[in-house]
């Protein structure tokens, strides 16, 4: 049976807080904890918590609508999402990888800079990835960078992970020279990356690569991703893209994006 947690919202709205601030109460036995929504590694070893917390209590729908525009997508151009093998970016627990499995993926390889997370996805999910890796994309080994190339990945996810002091651009981008040409990416970002006015190098990022010839893009579609404390709908798009070509190994320099 999954555990409950005893859950506290603090009484102020979270209106004036970005994503990554929002905090809340969770209670034990022993004491009153405060945790922010970005206190990953606290999250996880609480097991539970995160999908208490997310998904029941803040209905996040993100890894279904991820997943499922994803098998769609590759649906209505004759291929298979079975047949693919995922690099997940940013996999945390396994929300999204539970995901993909249930349309089933030939490989699935997960991936997340803290190790409480891969030791979460093992504890609460065994079985549910081929492998698990604890580095930062930023900083990938060349040997680590060529064991992930003999994976030959050619789809790569990455669900609430961008944005908000989560994945870095050059991450991302490390994320996507792994992919071979011809493969698959689909991924979530909030609803204001569309416009000019949000400069935040992550949405200039995804503008520049959909306006480049190296992303072709198949499917865009506004949703909710979860709600925020107060019950408000939070916006977010679902994108699923085609990698058409190598991405330029200078292309956040050139593009001026941090
Ligand atoms: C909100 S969780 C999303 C987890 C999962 N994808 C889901 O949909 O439930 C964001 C995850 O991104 C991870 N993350 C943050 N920065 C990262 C980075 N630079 N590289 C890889 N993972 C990162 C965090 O550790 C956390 O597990």
């Amino acid at each position: 049976m999954q555990m409950r947690h005893h859950l506290q919202f603090p009484p102020t709205n979270g209106k004036d807080l970005d994503q990554d601030e929002v905090f809340f109460y969770v209670r034990d036995a022993e004491e009153t904890v405060k945790l922010r929504f970005h206190d990953y590694a606290s999250i996880y070893d609480r097991r539970g918590l995160y999908e208490q917390l997310f998904y029941d209590r803040l209905k996040c729908a993100s890894p279904k609508k991820v997943s499922t525009m994803l098998a769609e997508t590759l649906d209505s151009v004759g291929q298979n999402l079975t047949e693919r093998r995922v690099l997940d970016l940013g996999a945390g627990n396994g929300m999204m990888g539970e995901a993909l499995k249930q349309y089933g993926v030939a490989r699935l390889i997960g991936a997340d800079i803290i190790p409480e997370a891969r030791d979460a996805a093992y504890r609460d999910r065994p079985g549910l990835y081929d492998a698990y890796y604890v580095e930062d994309f930023c900083n990938l080994s060349p040997s680590t960078t060529e064991e992930l190339k003999s994976w030959n990945i050619d789809c790569f996810t990455t669900v609430a992970a961008l944005g908000f002091g989560d994945i870095p651009t050059s991450a991302f981008l490390s994320a996507l020279n792994l992919v071979e040409l011809g493969g698959w990416v689909a991924f979530n970002i909030k609803e204001t990356f569309l416009d000019e006015s949000d400069t935040s190098g992550f949405s200039r990022l995804i503008r520049e690569l959909i306006f480049s010839e190296c992303i072709d893009l198949y499917h865009l579609e506004k949703y909710r991703h979860r709600l925020s404390i107060d019950g408000t709908p939070l916006w977010y798009f679902a994108l699923v893209g085609q990698k058409s070509a190598e991405i330029p190994p200078d292309f956040l320099k050139r593009k001026e994006i941090e």
